[in-house]
């Protein structure tokens, strides 16, 4: 079968409001977290993106049932009563590198698990060995069994005080989910800040675990018993990253651009890089909006956990920095090889010099449309942004990276006023002719 590609034809437009998604990083953590409880926790906005269909398919494989409320869709209703399995297979797990999230909650149900090695994004080692070290601290000891990750807990999981080597989203996630269960208290120290994890551990409270200062580098977890944990309704935060996507896609084009249902304070750094690159940036409760109407000036940005520079947004500034006159300097802290964007950006006409994690970006060139592929799923959403303001048509392959995480991307841009459209490719145009000549 033929993949779809998403065709933009630019006419420098992108203008209005648009609605923010629930945040798909919150909300994989969140399903994975109604593990912990037996019965049926509601999840409202949760986004339409695949990588939720992944993770309903995990959960699914445990044995609970996940399905989307008629009346809303964004609203997820997982029933855990019948997990049953504490088995996530290579299947799933190599589909979406998130899948490890399971990990924490079915020790602290189990006191076992057993998950296949992540794969994922193909954006540098992405290594687990924070996750494995935390939990081992909490009690639970690991095997690699045929390429599966083996857990127990054999004599239950007991409180600690961990320092994690890096403030790791996932990790912190993972020793979370399974502290919330462990006795006595466990500390995380130099845990991530990111407002994801202050989400998490709102759920986690309002299940009954005693999870504090959630959001600052050490978190206080107290345990508590296991049964005492109960299903909950709780609604996922805005995405930050998506709402971060459009807002450079108003200071690209000059906007204005309104991302409405998103917390302005997740967003600190993104809005002061918009500023000092001469965008007018106003703020409101749950909402942004970008204008610019001088030239784009260079800028400095360093990738950094949260609240630093998020690497999510990365190769949206890098376009930024592109379109900018003068020369900017780039440089990615989180992970490795993140610079696969930049050579599709070259395509188009950019100028952007890599040297190990720092990128050198000679803005002013006019971009031109030409057929890119999305390396990862933020670098195709910053792909579809750039044939917005490049001369002629730009054919974006590879968006099931984008559907991973943004929710109708193409409706979304449409609406500002975006010619974009999702086609298939040629070739299969040709072969459909080609059957109906057959015929
Ligand atoms: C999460 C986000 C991702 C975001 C990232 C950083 C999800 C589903 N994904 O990914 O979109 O870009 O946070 O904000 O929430 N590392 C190790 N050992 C570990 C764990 C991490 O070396 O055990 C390294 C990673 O290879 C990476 C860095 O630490 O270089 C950051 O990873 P981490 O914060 O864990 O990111 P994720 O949770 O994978």
């Amino acid at each position: 079968m033929a993949h779809e590609i998403i065709v933009v034809h630019g006419n420098g437009t992108l203008a209005g409001d648009v609605h923010i998604s629930g945040a798909k990083n919150s909300a994989l953590k969140l399903m994975a977290a109604s593990i912990l409880a037996q019965g049926e926790t509601i999840v409202r906005n949760v986004p339409l993106i695949s990588d939720i269909d992944v993770m309903s398919e995990v959960l699914e494989c445990l044995g609970a049932t996940v399905a989307r409320d008629e009346a809303d869709e964004h609203v997820l209703l997982i029933d855990t009563s019948a997990v049953d399995s504490f088995e996530t297979p290579y299947e799933l797990v190599s589909k979406m590198r998130a899948s490890i999230a399971v990990l924490g909650p079915l020790i602290a149900r189990f006191g076992r698990a057993r998950v296949a090695m992540p794969g994922g994004c193909q954006i540098g080692a992405r290594k687990i060995d924070m996750h494995l070290r935390g939990l081992e601290a909490l009690g639970v000891s690991f095997e690699i069994d045929h390429g599966y990750l083996k857990a127990a807990a054999e004599n239950g999981l007991h409180g600690a005080s961990v320092a994690l080597d890096f403030p790791s989203v996932g990790a912190t996630e993972n020793m979370l989910m399974a502290a919330v269960v462990a006795e006595g208290e466990t500390i995380i120290g130099n845990a991530a800040r990111e407002p994801e994890i202050v989400d998490l551990a709102n759920m986690l409270n309002e299940m009954g675990a005693k999870v504090r200062d959630a959001g600052s580098s050490i978190i206080r977890v107290e345990g508590v018993p296991l049964e005492s944990l109960k299903p909950c309704d709780h609604a996922t935060i805005g995405d930050r990253i998506e709402a971060g996507t459009f807002l450079v896609g108003g200071a690209l084009t000059g906007g204005p651009v309104t991302v409405r249902g998103i917390n302005p304070s997740f967003l600190r750094m993104a809005i002061a890089k918009f500023r000092e690159m001469g965008c007018t940036v106003e703020e409101g409760a749950d909402f942004v909006t970008v204008a610019r109407t001088e030239p784009l000036r260079p800028v400095e940005i360093q990738t950094l956990p949260h609240p630093g520079f998020p690497t999510d947004l990365q190769a949206q500034f890098m376009l930024l920095a592109a379109c900018a006159e003068g020369t900017s300097v780039i440089t990615e802290n989180v992970f490795e090889n993140r610079f696969m964007f930049a050579a599709e950006l070259a395509r188009m006409g950019a100028d952007i010099e890599i040297e190990d994690h720092h990128s050198l970006v000679r803005g002013g060139r006019s971009l031109q449309g030409a057929p890119v592929s999305s390396t990862d799923l933020r670098a195709g959403a910053a792909l579809v942004l750039a044939g917005i303001v490049a001369e002629g048509e730009t054919r974006v392959h590879k968006i099931n990276h984008i559907d991973r995480g943004y929710e109708d991307y193409v409706g979304k841009l449409k609406a500002l006023g975006a010619d974009v459209s999702r086609e298939l490719p040629y070739h299969n145009h040709r072969a459909t002719v080609f059957v109906e000549a057959d015929r």
